[in-house]
């Protein structure tokens, strides 16, 4: 019998009130998610602007939940100690915006936190693939990143699948998350390609009971998904 590995759940602020954000963040703690996302994005990167490390470390005593900084930013590197200060655990940045990838992994975890690298729809996992022993997250996007609502790529499903094999055959510990478009029924077909951690915004702020029913039900079905 293989032991189930419980899915687990990330929540996205971007669909969060942010005038109520530290309320806002601890319903989401009182929901059994189990981690933050912050959605930080510059308008260069991607069109649209949301929060520096300010507004995250504002949040931070509000909750125990473990916050990530997902950073859709042209230039990650000079901010990177900040989103550490402002007590991101985890600091994502994207290989698209990486000159120098495996530096800038180095850099993170010398910084204390863990490092994650998203890729976008178009990036190829080969992007990665030669720094994978820096990654302790990795992040496929199923949407094109800069806001929520999207539609869930199902497209990105086999680089899920070549993902999960390739952490699998190296006996990585590297977290597989996705991140757009995930609800009940599109994290079924992500757990079952191979994804662990799952990110979730509208989905889980705008379901149809309370944010903890649809964080339960998400949980649900990707569990059952899970060999
Ligand atoms: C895209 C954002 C979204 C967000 C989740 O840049 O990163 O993917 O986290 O939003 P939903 O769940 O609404 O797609």
């Amino acid at each position: 019998m293989t032991e189930t590995v419980s899915p687990m759940l990330v929540a996205s602020v971007l669909p969060a009130d942010f005038a109520d954000l530290g309320r806002q963040v601890q319903e989401i703690e009182k929901a059994g998610v189990d981690r933050v996302q912050w959605d930080v994005m510059d308008g260069r990167f991607v069109p649209n602007i949301t929060f520096g490390p300010d507004v995250i470390a504002s949040c931070r005593g509000q909750v125990d939940l473990g916050f990530e900084a997902h950073l859709m930013v042209a230039e990650p590197d000079p901010m990177l100690a900040r989103w550490v200060e402002a007590g991101c655990e985890i600091v994502i940045v994207h290989a698209e915006a990486s000159r120098h990838l495996h530096r800038t992994l180095g850099r993170i975890r010398e910084l204390g936190a863990r490092a994650g690298v998203a890729l976008n729809p178009a990036t190829p996992l080969a992007a990665v693939e030669h720094v994978l022993d820096l990654v302790d997250l990795l992040l496929v996007m199923t949407v094109n990143p800069g806001f929520g609502g999207q539609a869930y790529l199902a497209g990105m499903e086999p680089k899920i699948a070549a993902a999960r094999a390739e952490i699998d055959r190296r006996g990585l510990d590297i977290e597989l998350e996705v991140d757009g478009g995930i609800s009940t029924s599109t994290i079924r077909t992500a757990a079952r390609a191979g994804a662990r951690v799952f990110c979730t915004g509208s989905a889980l702020f705008t379901g149809p009971g309370t944010m903890a029913d649809s964080a339960l039900a998400m949980r649900a079905a990707a569990t059952g998904e899970i060999a």
